[in-house]
């Protein structure tokens, strides 16, 4: 059985002004009616051979999700609530704990909550391919073929062919290389972007990170010990996860392990890394513009425009980012999308 691990823990700061630590970018709906959560969660519920998604989450987004997944009529295996973020390692390791507790084959779906997948019918028969390769024992990425040297992704090299399907053995695995690192990788090529989703066996996981982080398994172990049940809702000791170290899935194993595959993914993914993704994706109208909410255009073209609260008219503008809320209005350059961080940044700064 597959059981989809949604992993809930960012905030999506370049997709301010809509996206705030209280309602982080996945909790909204971006791209669609539904929030990227439960796009997310909707693309394996009551498929067969899948079990019911595990959510770990912070504890502060609990009754926000467990809404949006009663929206959606799925019952969970389980919400569980993180005190502190310890980024993704440690949610990872909780959630093969958990799942290998009632079944040593457990095999999970780690998926990051805040992704989106155009061709989901791609998707869905790729992870069953995937199912093949983590039976021979590998970690299973899905490789994105990459088109320009961006450093916030994980970079894949592919290795030798694993007879039979079409995954390759990672050859090497490079988190967030530097400007340079990246525009080498891209000119040599053989490389796929890291997509961030992972299939893997729990067993085999947490041998991995007690061979290369003992510590956070005996963290989140301890964690585990003090769970209390808080309605419907699980909630990790906070001591002892406030103890565990902060790391992330691709520096703590996918770096340093042996045992990686990638398998190619033409699945329509994307990130939503910022306001431009959301351009990219979206749906356009004859100028080319993304348009939301009572918005009203005129000799404007190949900009997103999104009206929350209020109505918004724009006249003679090209390549913006427009989007407005009850309390903040954001105008960028489309091209300058992924500048909103600062924003972010300078409002936390001043309190
Ligand atoms: N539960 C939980 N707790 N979830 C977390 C935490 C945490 O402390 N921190 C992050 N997450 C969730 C985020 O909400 C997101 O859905 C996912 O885990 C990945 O975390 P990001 O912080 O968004 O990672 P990233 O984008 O910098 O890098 C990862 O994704 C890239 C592709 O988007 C890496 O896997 C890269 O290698 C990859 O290329
Ligand atoms: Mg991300």
């Amino acid at each position: 059985m597959i059981h989809p691990v949604i992993l809930s823990g960012g905030s999506g700061t370049r997709l301010w002004p809509l996206s705030r630590a209280a309602v982080p970018k996945q909790l909204l709906p971006l791209a669609s009616e539904l929030s990227l959560l439960q796009e997310t969660v909707q693309r394996f519920a009551g498929q067969e051979g899948f079990g019911a998604p595990l959510v770990v989450c912070n504890q502060e987004h609990r009754f926000l999700i467990a809404e949006q997944l009663r929206q959606l009529q799925v019952q969970p295996e389980a919400i569980v609530l993180e005190p502190v973020g310890r980024n993704t390692a440690p949610a990872a390791t909780i959630a093969a704990l958990r799942l290998t507790a009632q079944d040593a084959d457990a095999v999970m779906l780690l998926l990051p909550a805040d992704h989106l997948i155009a061709d989901v019918a791609a998707f869905r028969s790729l992870v069953a391919q995937g199912l093949g390769v983590v039976r021979q024992g590998y970690l299973v990425t899905f490789g994105v073929v990459p088109h320009q040297p961006e450093t916030g992704y994980g970079y894949i090299q592919q290795g030798e062919a694993l007879g039979g399907t079409p995954a390759r053995r990672i050859a090497r695995f490079v988190e967030k290389p530097g400007a340079e690192a990246a525009a080498a990788m891209l000119e040599q090529g053989g490389y796929f972007w890291n997509s961030g989703m992972f299939l893997c066996s729990c067993q085999r996981w947490l041998q991995e990170m007690r061979r290369f982080r003992p510590d956070i398994v005996q963290a989140c172990e301890a964690a585990l010990a003090g769970e209390r049940a808080d309605l419907d809702f699980c909630r990790l000791d906070e001591a002892a996860f406030a103890a565990c170290p902060s790391d992330s899935i691709d520096y703590a194993v996918m770096e340093r392990t042996d045992r990686a595959a990638v398998l190619p993914a033409d699945i329509g993914w994307n990130d939503i890394g910022a306001w431009s993704a959301l351009w990219s994706v979206g749906a356009k109208d004859a100028r080319a513009n993304v348009v939301r909410g009572d918005v009203w255009l005129q000799d404007v073209d190949t900009s997103l425009v999104r009206a929350e609260s209020r109505m918004v008219a724009a006249i003679g503008v090209r390549d913006l980012v427009i989007v407005e809320t009850a309390d903040a209005v954001l105008v960028v350059d489309r091209n300058r999308a992924q500048d909103v961080k600062q924003v972010v940044d300078a409002l936390k700064q001043a309190g």
